[in-house]
This record gives structure tokens, C-alpha cells and sequence, in this order.
């Protein structure tokens, strides 16, 4: 074990720059091509020693998981895989601060089990490259191996195909809306197999300079699915769409979450006060894409 007292890692919201859906595989999983980025802040998670193996939630979104608990699970789910793989004592409390909404398409459990690997990592004194992490994280959900990274990847396959070498040149500044209607990811995979068509496989290289045109080349192939089961979708996107410096308009991941990207904090802090004396019920973060 490391020499510490305790350890803090951020799990920030996964953000799906564009999610071009190319295929399906015989098992049902979807094939994609997609842009991940990150945002700064999201979840947290607190490690300190323990005798036996504790696990907590606290924060504005803990009591949603009750019931769900699917992000409990999986940082649970984490801590034990790991600890079997790699032969250790699950000898640590685990606080989760749950800041992001549950079910909102932006990694929730699955930024919340890759930072589970990567804190028990640095506790255990591993020193694990990510790429072996990525073996255990593609065990835990789909979304997993890339929300190891924290930075703009592209991911191919059903996520397990992640390159790394991409420059990322588009708008720093992100505003992200929900409307708190959870929207359930395999239900809207399910309603795009029944409704919608594959897009094109681009080539891998054509998508590894992200500048803002790129974006506006791209699009979210899960947005109709999303929509149709949650009309609120457009709601939030008109909205965004009407702010002033909104330069990319778009659903994030599988919904219901929404973003906006601006090229400065000052324009993403003006459209998330707008927002939210209109619609104060509404969750809204203004952020920093990790780059
Ligand atoms: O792997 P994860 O638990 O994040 O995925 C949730 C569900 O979303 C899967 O059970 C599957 O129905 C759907 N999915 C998919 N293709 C992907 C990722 C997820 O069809 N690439």
C-alpha cells in the first residue's frame, strides 16, 4: 500500500462530442465512432484506509441512487474486480459525491467506476499503465476504458477501441442542461435499432483534428431515439441554441443531458443565468473541456 492518509479523484461528466452509430454486433452492442471529451469538475470520490471495505454516498444526487444504484454498483463492482485482479486486501472506504444527475448520459457510473480503478491504483502503489486498466474498465460497461482518459479521444468499436492521438481545437467552454428526466441508455438504443439507420464509418483519421467545422460535420445519432422518449430533448436544445455565443448545439451521450459550447467562460456563465432563472428546475453546470 502507497504511504496515505486519504485520496480525492474527480469523475468528471463524459461528454459525446458527436456519437455516430455505424453498426451493431451479433450480441447487440452497438457499434460507434465518437468523440469523447471531459469535462473538469463531476462526481467525487474520497478513498481513505479501512479494515473492511466501506462504500457511501453523499451529495445532491445521492438519494436519486437509492433504488437505481447503478453507479453504486459499479464503483463497488470496480473496487472488487480490481482487487481480485490484482491480488489486493479491499482494505478502503469509498465516498461518492454524487454531483452529476443519474441517467443522464454523460458516464455517471461509468466515469464513477473508471475513477474507482484509478484511485485503487494510486493507493495500491500499482502504477498500472491505463491500457492495462482498460482490460478490468471494459468488464464494468461499455463507456468505461474511455473515461480512464479525461481527455478528447476518439472511440471506435463498442468503446474498447480508444486513440488517444487527438488534437482537440474546438470551443474550450461548456454548458451542459438537463432537464432531470432520467432517460435510460439500452431503451434508447433499443428504440434507434427499431427506428433508425446506420451512419457511414468515416475514416479514423479524417475525425482525429476536432476543430469546430468537424462538429458541425457531425451529429449525435442517439438524439431521435432520445427524443422520442423524452420530448423534453428539444426543449432544452431550442434553449441552448438561443443563447448568444452558442456555437455547437447538441445532445450529450445518450440523453437526456444537452450541451452547449462557447469560446469563452464569460459567454457559458451569461447562458447558464439565463437558463436558469427561465427554467429553475432545470440542472445546469458551465464547465472547462479537459484538453
Ligand atoms: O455497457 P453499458 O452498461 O454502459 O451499456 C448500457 C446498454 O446500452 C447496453 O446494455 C446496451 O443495450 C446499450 N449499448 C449498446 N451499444 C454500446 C453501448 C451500450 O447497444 N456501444
Amino acid at each position: 500500500m502507497a504511504d496515505v492518509g486519504s485520496l480525492q479523484i474527480m469523475a468528471p461528466a463524459k461528454i459525446n462530442l458527436f456519437l455516430h452509430v455505424v453498426g451493431k454486433r451479433s450480441d447487440g452492442y452497438h457499434l460507434l465512432q465518437s468523440i469523447f471529451a471531459f469535462t473538469e469538475n463531476g462526481d467525487k470520490l474520497t478513498l481513505s484506509p479501512s479494515n473492511t471495505f466501506e462504500f457511501k454516498v453523499e451529495g445532491p444526487f445521492a438519494g436519486e441512487l437509492d433504488g437505481q444504484g447503478d453507479a453504486t454498483n459499479l464503483v463497488e463492482e470496480a473496487a472488487r474486480v480490481f482487487a481480485s485482479a490484482s491480488d489486493q486486501e479491499l482494505d478502503v472506504s469509498i465516498t461518492l459525491e454524487k454531483n452529476l444527475p443519474i441517467a443522464s448520459g454523460i458516464g455517471g457510473g461509468s466515469a464513477d467506476a473508471a475513477a474507482t480503478l484509478r484511485l485503487l491504483n494510486r493507493y495500491w502503489g500499482l502504477d498500472w499503465e491505463l491500457a492495462k486498466l482498460e482490460e478490468i474498465a471494459i468488464k464494468l460497461g461499455a463507456d468505461v476504458p474511455a473515461c480512464l482518459y479525461g481527455k478528447p479521444i476518439l472511440v471506435q468499436g463498442i468503446g474498447e477501441d480508444i486513440s488517444l492521438d487527438i488534437v482537440y481545437e474546438g470551443p474550450e467552454y461548456i454548458t451542459l442542461v438537463n432537464p432531470l428526466v432520467s432517460v435510460s441508455t439500452p431503451q434508447v438504443f433499443k428504440t434507434f435499432a427499431a427506428t433508425s439507420e446506420f451512419a457511414e464509418t468515416c475514416e479514423a483519421d479524417e475525425l482525429k483534428s476536432v476543430t469546430t467545422s468537424l462538429l458541425h460535420e457531425t451529429h449525435n445519432g442517439l438524439e431521435e431515439s432520445a427524443k422520442a422518449i423524452c420530448p423534453e430533448i428539444n426543449l432544452v436544445l431550442d434553449c441552448l441554441g438561443a443563447q448568444e455565443g452558442a456555437k455547437i448545439v447538441r445532445m450529450a451521450g445518450s440523453g437526456a443531458t444537452c450541451f452547449a459550447l462557447f469560446e469563452s467562460r464569460a459567454a457559458s456563465l451569461k447562458a447558464i443565468r439565463a437558463i436558469k432563472s427561465e427554467y429553475p428546475n432545470w440542472w445546469v453546470m458551465a464547465d472547462k473541456l479537459q484538453n
